[in-house]
């Protein structure tokens, strides 16, 4: 029996036992079946949850790279590699064999050694879906440089923080993004953050679309002359298992954003194993994940995971809508694509469409159907395993997060029997464990509490850029010696988990993790706004959208409501991105607090959610009388 990959239920618990019971010889197998390694490790786990401090794989020296590309070209370097679609669908596909993307990825490599970057400089990627994003977040792992992705829909201020944050030496964009019909000057939101990042000496730029733009001589390059200059051979550069890999940012509660950091050898041996299990991908299948690369499901889901295991992965840069809502099953057909995996917003969106745009289209290639990023209802559940599925194709509801770095929580399909909206049976190797209110772990079946996992896995991020104490702070202080989630979640009485969502002030807005603070700060940033609080309320596409109670300034009583509604989300706009957009805003003269002075923001969400038959008990809150104006002005 082989460890990799899981075919029969029984053989799923199976290995799940011998993994809780024997995790480092489970780890060591799997790691010595199915990778390059150019050392050995002295010691597959050592771990203290108190510090806290997880190494895999310690004493291990390898590439990654050599691990998602080298090694599949003796022989399959005519396999394609990345197969890319335009978001214009008559522009056409470009299928990237491995052996192309190899000497892609190296002349991008040389090019940045030839600035200067090498082994733990930071590298900043703020690309639209473009091949040049796969190739730059591969090229830098050739080096040992650490890339930093941030999302192209971010604002020009998210972007400087995230810039400065980490202190990247460089910063790889494009002259813009083409989304649907809209096109994204991308270089001038570069050009703004810039003139708040004096770490950066480098941009180079990729071309996509038909415009003019400024190049600020001295810093800005053309990317593709130096590419074509380059040579296709670079060395790659050989790492330590705990070297990192990445930073990803990823909002929290309180503060700016967290760079999480991922290392090479586990995130590389996890990210492969659950790809492979859980899309049962076989050798000449084609998968496709929608997400952005931007975010951690595209950087473990389109490229590693799907690299390291020789698949064809699936680019996508339009968008669901463009140039109609039939546009996902076209691709489905036209590149008979066997794995799907996407997010329940853009489920929802489609739901409410005709399903002819579905039933036009030969979807009889699909295998498997995932769905990634927020708790997927009931009903978009049904639509998509009938219409999408046809109730053939398994569904696979996937929990995991930023920081695990791949997939935790999710049935393995053709073994794991699926039951709507839970996520089903932890993978082998993840020990969750379910905390009670006295902060005790919640023993045998139908239970219901905050989701912690008591074992480290290979995957999970090292520490938060250049502030441990946060990361400990964050994950491994709420419990003792366990990772704590941010999640809330139910084991029913077969063992199947259930995440029920966020049980701290995170928000999930379309799949996009917001953390609350960030964006009552940008709100805050309005002359006429004193304070503000922002909660989520249900939302039938979105999953949540953000209720914002903002309370005005002397100054600002005057002002007309309407329009101070678009500066405020103009202003929220310029700091994070349009993502962060207020759907609804209540203007108020308090917000409900304690005696500490702290937002009672359970009561705050319950009036957005419009749930106010039971506020619970409100007379311990200093100023009481605001409940009754907040309800009677809900908007
Ligand atoms: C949060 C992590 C993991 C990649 C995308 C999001 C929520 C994620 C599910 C799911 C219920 C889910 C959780 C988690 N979440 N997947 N299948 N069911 N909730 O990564 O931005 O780090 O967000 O997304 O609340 O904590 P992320």
């Amino acid at each position: 029996m082989s460890n990799y990959h899981i075919k029969h239920l029984e053989e799923y618990y199976k290995v799940y036992r011998k993994s809780i019971r024997e995790p480092e010889l489970f780890w060591e197998e799997i790691a010595e079946e199915h990778f390059v390694w150019r050392k050995r490790w002295d010691k597959v786990l050592s771990w203290d949850f108190s510090k806290p401090e997880v190494k895999w794989y310690e004493g291990a020296k390898l590439n990654i790279t050599e691990n998602c590309i080298d090694r599949h070209l003796r022989i399959n370097a005519d396999k394609t590699a990345i197969l890319f679609e335009p978001n214009d669908p008559d522009e056409p596909a470009q299928h990237i064999t491995y052996q192309q993307l190899s000497e892609k990825v190296n002349r991008f490599a040389n090019v940045l050694k030839k600035k200067g970057i090498g082994k733990g400089d930071r590298v900043c990627i703020y690309l639209p879906m473009i091949p040049e994003l796969a190739v730059s977040v591969l090229a830098c792992a050739r080096i040992g440089a650490i890339h930093s992705v941030v999302f192209a829909g971010f604002s020009s201020t998210a972007l400087s923080t995230r810039i400065n944050d980490s202190d990247c030496k460089i910063v790889i964009t494009s002259d813009g993004s083409l989304r649907g019909t809209k096109t994204i000057d991308l270089k001038s939101i570069v050009d703004e953050a810039l003139e708040k990042c004096a770490c950066v000496s480098t941009v180079l730029v990729a071309k996509r679309i038909d415009t003019d733009i400024h190049m600020k001589e001295g810093r800005d390059e053309w990317l593709q002359p130096l590419l074509d200059k380059a040579s296709v051979e670079c060395e790659p550069e050989i790492m330590d298992a705990e070297d990192p890999l990445f930073i990803l940012y990823t909002s929290g509660s309180t503060g700016t954003p967290k760079g999480m950091v991922h290392t090479t050898a586990g995130y590389m041996v996890y990210t492969a194993y659950t790809f492979k299990n859980v899309f049962q991908y076989r050798d000449n299948d084609i998968y496709w994940c929608t997400a952005d690369i931007g975010w951690i499901t595209g950087h473990s889901y389109i490229i590693y995971g799907p690299l390291a295991n020789g698949a064809t992965t699936v680019m996508f840069e339009g968008v669901p809508n463009y140039p109609d809502c039939g546009r996902f099953w076209e691709v489905v057909e036209k590149h008979k694509v066997n794995q799907f995996y996407t997010a329940p917003t853009a489920i929802r969106a489609l739901a409410k469409e005709t399903v002819e745009f579905v039933n036009k289209y030969d979807l009889s290639s699909l295998k498997v159907l995932g769905s990634v990023g927020e708790p997927i209802n009931e009903e978009a559940w049904h639509w998509y395993n009938d219409n999408v599925g046809k109730k053939k194709s398994p569904l696979v509801d996937t929990w995991w997060q930023t920081e695990t770095g791949g997939i935790m929580i999710s049935p393995i399909p053709y073994v794991t029997p699926t039951i709507p909206t839970y996520a089903s049976l932890p993978l082998p190797g993840i020990q969750p464990a379910l905390m009670g209110e006295n902060n005790e772990e919640l023993q045998g079946n139908q239970v219901e509490g905050k989701l912690c996992i008591k074992y480290p896995w290979p995957s999970m991020a090292r520490t938060v850029w250049g502030n441990h104490e946060r990361y400990k702070e964050t994950y491994f202080s709420a419990y003792d010696n366990v990772y704590f989630t941010g999640d809330g979640a139910l084991r029913n009485a077969v063992g199947y988990y259930r995440i029920t969502g966020r049980v701290d002030d995170v928000i999930i807005v379309s799949g996009h993790n917001l953390g609350t603070a960030p964006i009552e700060d940008a709100i805050n940033e309005h002359p006429a706004v004193a304070e503000s609080a922002i909660v989520g309320f249900p939302h039938d596409v979105k999953g949540n959208a953000l209720y914002g109670y903002v309370i005005l300034k002397e100054v600002g009583a005057d002002r007309n409501h309407d329009n101070l509604r678009k500066e405020i989300n103009q202003i929220i706009t310029e700091h994070i991105g349009p993502i962060a957009k207020l759907d609804k805003i209540q203007f108020t003269n308090g917000l409900p607090k304690t005696r500490s002075g702290k937002i009672m923001r359970r009561i705050l969400r319950k009036i957005a959610g419009n749930d106010i038959s039971n506020l619970g008990d409100t007379s311990t809150l200093l100023n009481p009388e605001v409940v009754q104006e907040i309800k009677e002005n809900v908007v």
